[in-house]
């Protein structure tokens, strides 16, 4: 930094995680695909996605687990502490989350009061069946705003069938890249405002 320049702002930090467990997930590739375009286009250097893929271990909440934590659920809780904003890869089965995405946010809900998922700037990233996965959101996007969140609707990302366009790895089809990558812009817009 030479003369009177301002240093470079952090770029904003999203944590991602995808809500199945499946070796093939599609909606494990849509976390992949937010993290590969938040650092390959013009987004690079002003929103960084990190993929928690270690969270799979994470156990069944049970308050009893409070006393001495585990490892993995004291790893999320900081990792969304320090995140600005959460990318949620979100199934629909049977027209709500999964248990593990339920789970992995009631995690994020104890202690009262000293919580981990509030403030945070949330984009849900839905592949589902026929509907896309519509339901899902319409169900838990309400109660991640009751949690004192911003959720991002637009634009909606819900993908027919997107396990026929979306490899786990993220690779995917050019519209599904546009659609994702527009929703992140969507969030780095909340966050900057
Ligand atoms: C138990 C179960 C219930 C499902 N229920 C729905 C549903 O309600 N709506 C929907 O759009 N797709 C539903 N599906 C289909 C999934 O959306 C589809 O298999 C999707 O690819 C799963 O995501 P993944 O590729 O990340 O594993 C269901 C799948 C399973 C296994």
């Amino acid at each position: 930094v030479s003369g009177g320049d301002q240093p470079a702002p952090r770029p904003f930090r999203a944590i991602a995680f995808s809500g199945s467990l499946r070796r093939g997930s599609s909606n494990t590739g849509l976390v992949h695909l937010a993290r590969r375009l938040a650092s390959s286009t013009d987004l690079a250097g002003r929103l960084q996605v990190e993929v928690a893929g270690w969270l799979r271990d994470l156990p069944f909440y049970d308050p009893d687990l409070e006393a001495d934590l585990p490892p993995v659920a004291a790893r999320w809780r900081a990792a969304v502490t320090e995140a600005d904003a959460l990318v949620i890869g979100m199934p629909e089965y049977n027209f709500g989350p999964t248990g593990f995405a339920k789970n992995a946010i009631d995690w994020l809900t104890r202690p009262l009061g000293a919580h981990a998922l509030r403030g945070k700037v949330i984009a849900m990233l839905t592949s589902g069946g026929k509907g896309g996965g519509t339901r899902v959101q319409a169900a838990v996007g309400p109660i991640l705003t009751l949690l004192g969140n911003t959720v991002v609707d637009e634009p909606p990302v819900t993908i027919a069938l997107g396990a026929e366009r979306i490899a786990a790895d993220g690779t995917a089809d050019p519209a599904v890249e546009a659609l994702v990558l527009d929703k992140l812009r969507h969030v780095l817009a909340v966050l900057e405002a």
